[in-house]
């Protein structure tokens, strides 16, 4: 699976499909407001904070990322084709979100899930993700990968001695 920036001309009709099926998944009977989308995609976009995964070509699936924190990275949309659910492309990206957030020097990643959601509900417990707050019919969760760099760090510093730095 290959991971790149989204385009707007080449990927906004597809990704405005994709979140037409998300949104009847996760917010059944409300409005989606498509001009709405559109705009803040292209924002999203403009901020290289859209990532598209491609198989052969083919987009499998994609990542929407927020970094309005210094520390966190807030995972605003990820979804994967229908056709290739339960195949474990939505743990893979979701992993990638991680990796990025751990390139950073990110402390947290968080997300907002819709309860009823148990695929994506499944997903994140599984991944280590632990509930932050309750907000009714969504929540919010969170995980904290603030160790994940330090003991990266501490590999790349280990000295010929053993000794370590930063410790
Ligand atoms: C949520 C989503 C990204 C998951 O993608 P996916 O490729 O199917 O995910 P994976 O195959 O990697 O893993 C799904 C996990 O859920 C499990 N699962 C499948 N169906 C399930 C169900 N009905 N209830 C609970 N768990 C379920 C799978 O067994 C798998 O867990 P495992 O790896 O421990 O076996 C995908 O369903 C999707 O795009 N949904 C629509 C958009 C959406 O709702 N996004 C989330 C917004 S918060």
């Amino acid at each position: 699976m290959e991971r790149r920036a989204a385009d707007y001309r080449r990927d906004a009709e597809r990704l405005l499909a994709m979140q037409r099926l998300s949104w009847e998944i996760n917010f059944a009977g409300r409005g989606f407001r498509e001009a709405s989308f559109r705009m803040s995609l292209r924002a999203g976009i403009d901020h290289g904070d859209v990532f598209v995964y491609e198989e052969a070509g083919q987009m499998v699936g994609w990542l929407w990322l927020d970094r309005y924190d210094a520390g966190i990275i807030h995972i605003r949309h990820i979804q994967v084709e229908r056709e290739h659910w339960g195949t474990g492309i939505g743990r893979r990206i979701m992993e990638d979100a991680i990796a990025t957030a751990v390139s950073e020097g990110r402390h947290t990643v968080t997300l907002n899930v819709t309860k009823s959601n148990a695929r994506a509900m499944h997903l994140y417990q599984s991944l280590g993700f632990r509930v932050i707050a309750d907000e009714g019919e969504r929540q919010r969760m969170k995980l904290d990968v603030a160790r994940v760099p330090a003991r990266v760090g501490r590999h790349r510093h280990r000295d010929v001695d053993g000794s370590e730095e930063g410790r």
